[in-house]
Formats: structure tokens, sequence, C-alpha cells
């Protein structure tokens, strides 16, 4: 069977929705079809300035939240990047055959490294890219379902391998993004031309799926529009509506054509309070499977136990074939 893979960082004590109908969503439904490989990647989230104890819970808690969207422990495999040493090493041996303009060329780097000044950012925060192309190549993964805003990621992963496999011999699955149009990027509520995000100045256009439904609700019955009344799909004139537009359609499974034809004669404030509702009823329980999953710690523990026995499985091999290939000597 295919491979998929993906992880989502632990920066924030709850997943938004852009995470979730971006990514998270897709990885619930690839693991019917395809052999899958889910994580939080603690290793990427000491790239930015943080608080240890935060972290910590913020990882259990990002497992919590995986769990409680429906990614399955019997199906899927689940673990920890950190609990995984040989995505590290393999990290090393990446980033001796990635260009140093290659590297500057990414320009989520750009946008962090401003944010943080170019003086005080991290080496590592640099290098982030690479460490996300040795999580997904020590998998041989065929498939990375992500958002719109890992693609350069997952671009240069796919560059790198094949640079790998050129100059020393056949090793890594070349991986393909798995990006869903429709989804690919939520916008921020209140600034519609912006992704939704969690280091947005201000949080009256982002939704947690953890916050209680309803002040998510009222975010959605505040989202900036425009000055016209009519209902469509137009991201160019309309990226308010067509925001709004998309994640109902979304969530309710209803083809955003559809929608638009029972909205005539209707206006906008039928649409944000229909998106409203909708969206307060599917975060609704989410918080109360989330606090039951964190309090079984037992649970959580062995399930990432699990997890990362299998993945270290999968990975030694992949660093064991990229080291003989390389030409490091084997201890024996
Ligand atoms: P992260 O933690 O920023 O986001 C997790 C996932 O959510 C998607 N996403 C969005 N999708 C649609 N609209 C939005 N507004 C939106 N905001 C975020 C992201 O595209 C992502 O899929 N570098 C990655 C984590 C990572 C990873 C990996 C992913 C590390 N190693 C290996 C895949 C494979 C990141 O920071 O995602």
């Amino acid at each position: 069977t295919a491979r998929v893979l993906s992880g989502i960082q632990p920066t924030s004590d709850s997943f938004h929705l852009g995470n979730y109908l971006g990514a998270v969503r897709q990885w619930v439904a690839l693991q019917d079809d395809f052999e899958a490989y889910y994580f939080i990647p603690d290793m990427h989230a000491i790239t930015a300035p943080h608080d240890p104890v935060a972290l910590r819970e913020r990882t259990l808690i990002s497992v919590a939240q995986m769990l409680a969207v429906g990614v399955d422990p019997d199906r899927s495999t689940i673990y920890v990047q950190s609990h995984v040493p040989e995505i590290a090493q393999l990290t090393w041996v990446l980033s001796c055959i990635t260009g140093f303009g290659e590297a500057n060329r990414m320009t989520q780097f750009k946008d962090k490294a401003a944010k943080q000044g170019t003086d005080s950012a991290g080496v590592g925060l640099f290098t982030y890219p690479i460490l996300m192309a040795a999580d997904i190549l020590a998998f041989q993964v065929d498939r990375v379902p992500v958002g719109e805003d890992q693609r350069q990621h997952l671009e240069l992963t796919r560059n790198l391998a094949q640079r790998f496999n050129s100059r020393f011999g056949e090793t890594f699955t070349v991986p393909e993004a798995h990006i869903v149009a429709e989804t690919a990027k939520i916008y921020d509520l209140q600034n519609p031309t912006a992704k939704m995000s969690k280091s947005a100045d201000s949080d009256a256009g982002l939704i947690n799926l953890l916050d209680d439904p309803k002040r998510s609700a009222k975010k959605v019955r505040s989202a900036v529009t425009d000055n016209e009344r009519e209902i469509r799909l137009d991201w160019e004139n309309k990226p308010g509506v067509s925001n709004l537009l998309s994640i109902q359609s979304a969530l309710t499974g209803t083809p955003v054509d559809d929608l638009v034809s029972g909205y005539e004669g209707k206006g906008y404030g039928d649409l944000k309070v229909d998106t409203a509702t909708v969206l307060a009823d599917f975060v609704a329980p989410l918080r109360g499977r989330v606090d039951e999953l964190m309090s079984d710690r037992a649970e959580l523990d062995a399930i990432l136990a699990r997890g990362a026995d299998r993945a270290r499985e999968v990975a030694a091999q992949t660093l064991a074939s990229a080291y003989d290939k390389v030409g490091f000597l084997p201890r024996r």
C-alpha cells in the first residue's frame, strides 16, 4: 500500500479551522486507503521562541485533537517527532546536499525571519524545511496532505530526493503534495485576503476548534464581507463571501454552486448565520472529546509509544540505506 504522512506543529492550545479543513480532515479520509503516518513536529516548534512547559502540554493536546477529529491509532501510526531520532540524523545528510541559496529562497523562512528579526532568528529556522524533508523522506512517503502554504517545502523535498537519488543511487521515494483545491487556503475572517493563522495580529478572524462554540459562531457572524449584496464565489472581488461559502461547503459537503443557488434573493446575514450555525455544530462536541482523551494520560502515552516504535522501524531502514549510500563505514 502507498503511504501518506503529515504533521501539525504544537504551537497553540487549539488547532484552527485552516489546519483542520486544509490538512487534518484529509488525514482522516486518507487513512482508509493508505498506510498513514501522522505526527507532531515538536522539533519544528522550537525554531521560534517558546515556553517548554507549554510545548509539552501542546504536544499532548495536539495528539488528543487528532484523535478527537477521527485519526484512528489502530489504522494510523501516530507519533511525536522527537521520539524518532533517525529523523534528525537524516536531516544532517540532507542538509549537506541542500544549497544555501536554495534554502534561502523559502518564502516561509523569509516571512518568519522578518518577524523574529533577521539577526535573532535561529539557524534552525533556516534549516526548518530540511528537517521537514527528512520527516517525509525517512518514511518513503507517496503523498503528503497539506495546505497551500506548505507547497514550496514539498517542492524542496522532492528536489532533495531526486538529487540524492541521482547522486548516490535510488534511495528515496519522491513524494507528491496532496492539496485539496477547495480548502487549500482558509482565510482570516476579518482580513479575508490573508490566510487564517495563529500568528495574525488579532485573533478576531481566527476560529480555534476548542473555543466556546458560541464565541466562534459570533466571530463568523462578524466576518468581513463587502459592500455589495450578491452572494457568489468570486475570490478576487468577494474574498470574504467566498471564504464563508467555502467553509460552509466544506463542513456540510454541499457543493458551493448549490449553496449559491440556495442564497438567491437572500442576503449576507443569512450566509453568516448559516455558516456560524454549521460551524458551531461541528465544533460543539470536540472540546468534550479532547478533555476526555486528555484525562487518560496513560492511554495517550501508550498510543505514542506504539507509534514511535513503528515509526522508528521504518525510519531506521531508510537511514541505514542513506548512510550506506553516502559512504559511512558501517559499525561492526
Ligand atoms: P502547520 O503546523 O503550520 O500547519 C498544519 C497544517 O495546516 C495547514 N494550514 C492551512 N490550510 C489551509 N488554510 C490555512 N489557513 C492553513 N493554515 C495552516 C498547513 O498547510 C499544514 O498542512 N511545516 C508544517 C508541519 C510539518 C509537516 C512536516 C507537514 C513538519 N513536518 C512533514 C507535512 C509533512 C507546518 O508548520 O504546518
